[in-house]
């Protein structure tokens, strides 16, 4: 695949099929999404792969604490978070209302409870038979780390087309970290960033025909000289 076309056909994946995702595409995947560049090649990433029984644990104990009203915690910081994402204002409040609204009108979601419902979907990492955790150690202070990890991150998405599977990127994910560092085994000693679902795209679902929009480029560059 080309770059420009892997770019610019890659989206979130918000349906899969049950199919488990081998092995050793997931150390090929990773392998060449590690090619990705980092602040004096510090390679600050780490990479959990959950599936299976241990998924399945997860998804409960999420479930569960999504049920109860138990705010999000994630490590890294998202801002004001009063329900599942931070309170946002202005063109950005806007922009996430539009994905909203995009959202809820493919799936012909109208009332609260099914918006309730796509939520805990959300919760379940849209059921995606295998879900990367994205951790650096806790020695790497600051926040190039991070840029790093968004880095890697964006390649995994990418490459993952090459393989046939589609990703979402999700901060759901990373929402307890109580819950993973206890289920998955993740050390205190790691902070833990960014989350993947990962599978081979459900394209009959009615959420594969989402495409989100982008702002005008126009709007948001400015030449300088
Ligand atoms: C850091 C980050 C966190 C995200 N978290 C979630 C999430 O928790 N749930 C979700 O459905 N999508 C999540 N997304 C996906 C975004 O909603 C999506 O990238 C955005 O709407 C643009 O759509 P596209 O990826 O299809 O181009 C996240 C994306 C990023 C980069």
């Amino acid at each position: 695949m080309e770059v420009l076309e892997a770019i610019r056909s890659r989206k979130s994946i918000r349906a899969f099929r049950p199919d488990p995702v081998p092995e050793h595409v997931l150390i090929k995947l990773l392998g060449v999404a590690t090619r990705a560049p980092s602040a004096v090649n510090l390679q600050p990433w780490e990479f959990f792969i959950v599936r299976g029984k241990a998924l399945k644990e997860v998804k409960s104990v999420y479930l569960e604490d999504y049920r109860f009203g138990k705010l999000p915690d994630p490590d890294i910081p998202v801002g004001d978070t009063r329900d599942i994402a931070p309170v946002l204002e202005g063109v950005y409040k806007e922009r996430q209302v539009a994905l909203a609204k995009q959202i809820f009108n493919i799936m012909g979601i109208t009332k609260a409870n099914k918006k309730m419902e796509w939520s805990e979907k959300m919760m379940q990492f849209y059921d995606a038979p295998t879900v990367i955790i994205v951790a650096v150690d806790k020695v790497l202070q600051g926040n190039w780390p991070i840029l790093d990890v968004g880095l890697v991150t964006q390649n995994i998405t990418l490459a993952a087309q090459e393989f046939g599977l589609g990703t979402c990127i999700m901060r759901a994910i990373v929402d307890y970290p109580k819950h993973l560092r206890k289920i998955v085994g993740i050390p205190e000693s790691k902070r833990i960033i960014v989350g993947l679902a990962i599978g081979y795209p459900d394209w009959d679902h009615p959420i594969a025909g989402l495409k989100t929009t982008r702002e005008e480029i126009d709007n948001i560059v400015t030449f300088v000289g």
